[in-house]
């Protein structure tokens, strides 16, 4: 029960700074972005560093009060904010923002969980190295919550998911102990990944206070380009003949409707249509090379020719300036967004493997046009990945609970066929707690029930999300 005294106790720990308890200013902290889930809570509690972290923990332990870690609050499933009992504390990472050392030699850098996303990759090229997580919250969104739900994001294709981009992790276990997992090692095999287990888990298994990050060599050159397609199928095509041309420099591939753009053109009245044309499909592609003089521009206008002969492609916009090559980037960044602005969707963050992607789209547009012809598909994402944002969207309307739930099972039924996932990147957090026992076994549901109660035998981490 969250009473005064336990505030008090609370407010001892991280002082005044770090504690919230006005009803306005807690509010943002108990919305999500999406507008989904209006939680409540009695109090915010902002440590400014593990050890504080480590002591509400152990405060929470002992009076078995529920914890929902916060990074940025850009989750897309619900995972980072309460339920509306009250029960929980919100505990924000947001304070924790030091830079704690950059390793050159070893490419490496360890930060607090509290760091913006945008303020690591600008510290790595300050320091002529390159962090590759890219997503359009990155403004926003906390390495701590990137790496709580794995984030995907534009540059996955080459680089990974965020777990893929990590040595070592610092965390609170739910009984309050710090475990001081910032190894900066590339290889080290002795015992269980902990770090793997924490990373995904959603704030479920414990806090994640600190990061050692992999670094990269810092891209000397980069070629950003939209190229119009007559379908998803001749995108995956396209998909492997710029692969094949361009190998690790093909570093983000990203499929837009045309709703897509028209959505955004009409939300972002700056953006201009990319073609004299219009087309149905259009993919951004990006390429970078460590190499001060190699000609990107050249090569990929090289390896679209056999694509325009075979009409793989119908028409290609090259950036020739930065500036030009936002705009470009601007369109696809601005789609989540722009979709906000028209209202609420049916939002499907799916996966399959690419070789059946085509497939999903065509199958599931014929199903979803057929069940509400009044709809609009709304089909973009990092198609280079497998992994794409499949929405419906009712113009003028929200979709009722009855067209979510039929809207759900008709994509989901597909993507159990195809062997896809429900969840690529969001992960599940309260939004599809309940959805994936329906797709994963019980074997598989049962370790992760045994994970959990191990480790957090009191249920107080992030209860209500993911299991
Ligand atoms: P929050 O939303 O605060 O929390 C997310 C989850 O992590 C919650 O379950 C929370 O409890 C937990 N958590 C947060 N911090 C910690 C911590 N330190 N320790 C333990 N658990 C913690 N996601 C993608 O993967 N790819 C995209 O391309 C992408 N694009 C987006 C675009 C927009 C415009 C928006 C709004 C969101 C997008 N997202 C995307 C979703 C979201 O940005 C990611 O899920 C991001 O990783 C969440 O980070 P956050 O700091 O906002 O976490
Ligand atoms: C994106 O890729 O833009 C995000 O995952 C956000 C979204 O799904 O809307
Ligand atoms: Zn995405």
């Amino acid at each position: 029960m969250i009473d005064s005294s336990f505030i008090e106790r609370v407010r001892q720990i991280v002082g005044a700074a770090g504690v919230l308890t006005d009803a306005g200013d807690i509010d943002p902290y108990v919305r999500d972005w999406r507008g989904n889930y209006i939680g409540k809570t009695a109090v915010v509690v902002r440590p400014a560093n593990t050890e504080e972290v480590a002591a509400v923990v152990k405060l929470c332990a002992q009076t078995h009060t529920p914890i929902v870690p916060q990074g940025g609050n850009t989750g897309m499933v619900g995972g980072g904010v309460p339920d509306t009992s009250g029960d929980a504390i919100v505990l924000s990472l947001k304070r924790m923002t030091r830079i704690r050392e950059i390793d050159l030699a070893n490419n490496a850098m360890t930060v607090d969980a509290g760091c913006i996303l945008q303020t690591i990759q600008n510290a790595a090229l300050e320091n002529d190295r390159y962090f590759p997580l890219s997503l359009a919250a990155e403004g926003s969104c906390t390495i701590g919550g990137n790496l709580s739900t794995n984030a995907g994001g534009t540059a996955v294709l080459r680089f990974g998911n965020a777990r893929d981009l990590v040595l070592g992790i610092e965390a609170v276990t739910p009984d309050g102990r710090i475990w001081n997992g910032l190894k900066a090692l590339r290889k080290d095999n002795t015992g269980y990944d902990l770090k793997h287990l924490l990373m995904g888990a959603e704030g479920t298994l414990g806090i994640i206070t600190g990061a050692v990050l992999k670094l990269y060599p810092k891209p000397q050159r980069t070629c950003t380009a939209l190229v119009a397609v007559p379908s998803p199928r001749a995108s995956v095509q396209l998909l492997a003949t710029i692969r094949g041309a361009m190998g690790d420099r093909l570093t983000g591939f990203e499929l837009m409707s045309r709703v897509c753009v028209d959505h955004v053109i009409t939300h972002f009245p700056s953006t201009a249509e990319p073609f004299e044309q219009r087309h149905d499909w259009q993919v951004l592609v990006e390429l970078t090379d460590t190499l001060k003089d190699a000609q990107l521009e050249d090569a990929l206008a090289t390896s679209l020719e056999p694509a325009f002969e075979s009409g793989l492609a119908e028409d290609a916009v090259i950036a020739s300036s930065e500036s030009q090559a936002s705009a470009l980037w601007g369109i696809r960044e601005h789609i989540p967004e722009a979709e906000k602005a028209r209202g609420k969707s049916v939002k499907h963050d799916i996966s399959v493997p690419i070789s059946r992607i085509a497939e999903f789209i065509e199958r599931g547009d014929a199903a979803l046009n057929a069940a509400f012809p009044n709809a609009q598909v709304i089909c973009f994402g990092h198609i280079g990945d497998g992994n794409l944002h499949y929405n419906l969207s009712f113009p003028g309307a929200t979709p009722s609970v009855e067209q979510t739930h039929a809207a759900n099972s008709i994509v989901y039924a597909l993507l159990d066929e195809l062997g896809g996932s429900i969840s690529a990147e969001h992960g599940l957090g309260q939004m599809k707690r309940d959805e994936i026992t329906r797709h994963k076994g019980e074997v598989e549901l049962d370790m992760m029930r045994a994970i959990k109660r191990a480790l957090d035998p009191h249920g107080i981490m992030n209860p209500g999300k993911v299991l």
